[in-house]
């Protein structure tokens, strides 16, 4: 088995790697003077079944053709089996025809996939599970939720706690967390009247005098976690603190959830943010290095995945 990184997120392959006590294999991937990428892996790789460790963040097309050309290396260099390791998969919200004529994005990334010859995916907290269905190969969907309670449990050690989902779409994530820390539930009636832009319309759930805990996927403008933010303090809840798993703050994300009445965001490292949350203080990261490398030795050893969840 060889563990491979692309340049997306260096810091969480070397962690990985660490965890997995195997060096990350030797490459050389670079940029011709028009942007378009090279990639040239400089190890005998015959035979092996390789991972190959790239988040499709922000630059995402860049990001995601430059994994699309590793495995296409790694196929024509006879790797015997390529894992695609995702910890972020992005191109995922457009997972269906919200409105007529619109692209089903995370098919078609499904499809660039396939054929550029990943036999396997594994991935964390995709945006919604039936994308699993979009490959006909084996998804292995990692989930936040033990690292999520395990922080609440140990750090937050708060009483009154109520998990709240600022979406309806997003229930189902919301209720594992609840089940684990026993907390209630409560959900956000949220709409989107336009790409980009959301507006909580109820909460449905007794939050007053509560510590709220939000749970989502993404925070991407940091829109849907201020405006839920804002309506749960507006219903009397005491803290809201905020668990993401991918933090792709775009824009005025970060100045957003800094002047807001946001207690905490927990984020994972399945995007590098280590530049942009600089001397944030409200923002914290916590590290998915050490469940990717046992996902990984996993997958390797061909033992179960879904036990690292029960
Ligand atoms: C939506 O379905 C997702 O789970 C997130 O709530 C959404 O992508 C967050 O986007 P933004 O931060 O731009 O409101």
């Amino acid at each position: 088995m060889k563990i491979l990184s692309g340049t997306s997120n260096l810091n969480l392959s070397k962690d990985i790697s660490k965890s997995l006590k195997l060096k990350l294999v030797n490459t050389n991937i670079k940029r011709f003077a028009d942007g378009e990428i090279y990639i040239e892996i400089n190890e005998n790789i015959r035979g092996n079944s390789v991972f190959v460790i790239q988040s499709t963040s922000n630059p995402a097309n860049d990001n995601l053709m430059e994994l699309l050309l590793i495995i296409d290396a790694l196929k024509r260099s006879s790797a015997k089996n390529i894992t695609a390791v995702i910890p972020y998969f992005g191109y995922a919200r457009q997972d269906r025809k919200v409105v007529p004529r619109t692209s089903i994005s995370a098919k078609v990334v499904a499809n660039l996939l396939t054929n550029a010859g990943a036999s396997r995916i594994l991935t964390v907290d995709l945006h919604a599970g039936q994308i699993q269905g979009f490959f006909d190969m084996p998804v292995d969907n990692l989930f936040t939720t033990p690292l999520f309670a395990r922080y609440i449990k140990k750090k937050l050690k708060k009483k009154n706690l109520i998990c709240v989902s600022p979406d309806v779409g997003g229930v189902q994530r919301t209720r594992g967390l609840a089940t684990k820390i026993a907390a209630d539930l409560a959900i956000i009636d949220k709409r989107r009247p336009a790409p980009g832009k959301s507006r909580v319309m109820n909460i449905i759930g007794d939050v007053k005098g509560k510590t709220c805990i939000i749970v989502d996927d993404i925070i991407d403008s940091g829109g849907t976690i201020v405006n839920a933010v804002a309506a749960l303090k507006k219903s009397g809840a005491e803290d809201v603190y905020v668990f993401t798993t991918h933090g792709v703050l775009s824009g005025e994300a970060v100045k957003k959830i800094q002047s807001s009445k946001i207690k905490k965001l927990v984020i994972t490292d399945s995007i590098d943010n280590s530049k942009k949350i600089k001397n944030h203080s409200k923002i914290e990261v916590l590290s998915i290095s050490n469940l990717m490398a046992e996902a990984i030795k996993r997958i390797s050893n061909s033992t179960s995945v879904s036990d690292l969840f029960n």
